[in-house]
């Protein structure tokens, strides 16, 4: 479970979230949304303990990550954390393998053979074998994407966290993303976190829907609360106009 409680953060002048009070239940996925610029991936940063909010606290499965002051302590929340990033943000000099087994030997420090079966094992239920001696950048994007999610599983999260599951891929592939994260979801039953700017795409793998505007979440409920929503600027968003009280960049 996360619980985000009035969570404010500038930059200079420029007020980024201005109040954000949101729990992500667990077991569930919930999507957080809303147009380019508005903060959510600086919301995401902050639940990582990347950046710290000005005012207001964060808790990861009941430990204060806002407290958290040395970057041990942030560490030792951050085991509950996987994380799938925007690009999948691969070490191109690692081979596949390598990549998968990047966080049970850095992080954890657990030792090379204990963690040889663990990344057999996840490569195997994500049909990664025959690319593990690969590196990167021998491998379509669609495959870095399931090798970064191999890597944010392989530590048995308690949590996932994914930024904009689908930037920087075609139709077809942006799918398969999708139905990797109900899958990964199914066998391993994580809490999930996923942000985006593509609706209706991404009701496919949420429970539930929190949009955020103006620093706020406007909108918090099922997707189906959502396209009922009497919002003007939910239902701009949602259709995708241009007039509206949301001002497009
Ligand atoms: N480290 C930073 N320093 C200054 N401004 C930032 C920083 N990170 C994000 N911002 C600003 O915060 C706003 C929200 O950014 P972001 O969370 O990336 O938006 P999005 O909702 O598209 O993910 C943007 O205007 C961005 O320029
Ligand atoms: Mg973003």
């Amino acid at each position: 479970m996360i619980s985000v409680r009035n969570v404010h953060k500038s930059f200079g002048s420029q007020v980024v979230l201005d109040g954000v009070t949101l729990d992500i239940e667990p077991g569930k996925t919930t999507a957080i949304v809303g147009p380019s610029g508005v903060g959510k991936s600086v919301l995401l940063k902050l639940i990582m303990g990347i950046m710290t909010p000005d005012k207001g606290e964060i808790f990861i499965e009941g430990e204060n990550m806002t407290a958290a002051r040395s970057e041990s302590r942030k560490n030792h929340i951050r085991r509950s954390l996987g994380v799938l990033f925007q690009t999948a943000a691969l070490f191109d000099s690692l081979t596949i393998y390598d990549n998968i087994a990047f966080p049970l030997v850095e992080r954890n420090g657990l030792g090379a053979a204990r963690a040889h079966q663990k990344v057999l094992d996840i490569a195997e239920s994500l049909s990664l074998i025959e690319y593990l001696h690969n590196f990167p950048e021998q491998v379509s994007i669609g495959i870095r994407k399931r090798v970064g999610m191999a890597r944010a599983l392989i530590t048995e999260p308690k949590v996932v966290l994914v930024d904009e599951p689908n930037t920087g891929l075609d139709p077809l592939d942006g799918q398969e993303v999708y139905d990797l994260i109900n899958a990964c979801k199914s066998q391993w039953g994580f809490t999930g976190l996923v942000i985006s700017h593509e609706l209706p795409e991404v009701f496919q793998v949420s429970d539930r829907v929190a949009m955020i505007l103006g620093g706020r979440i406007i909108s918090e409920g099922t997707p189906s609360e959502m396209i009922a929503s009497p919002d003007a600027a939910v239902q701009q968003f949602l259709n995708g106009r241009t007039d509206g009280p949301i001002k497009i960049q």
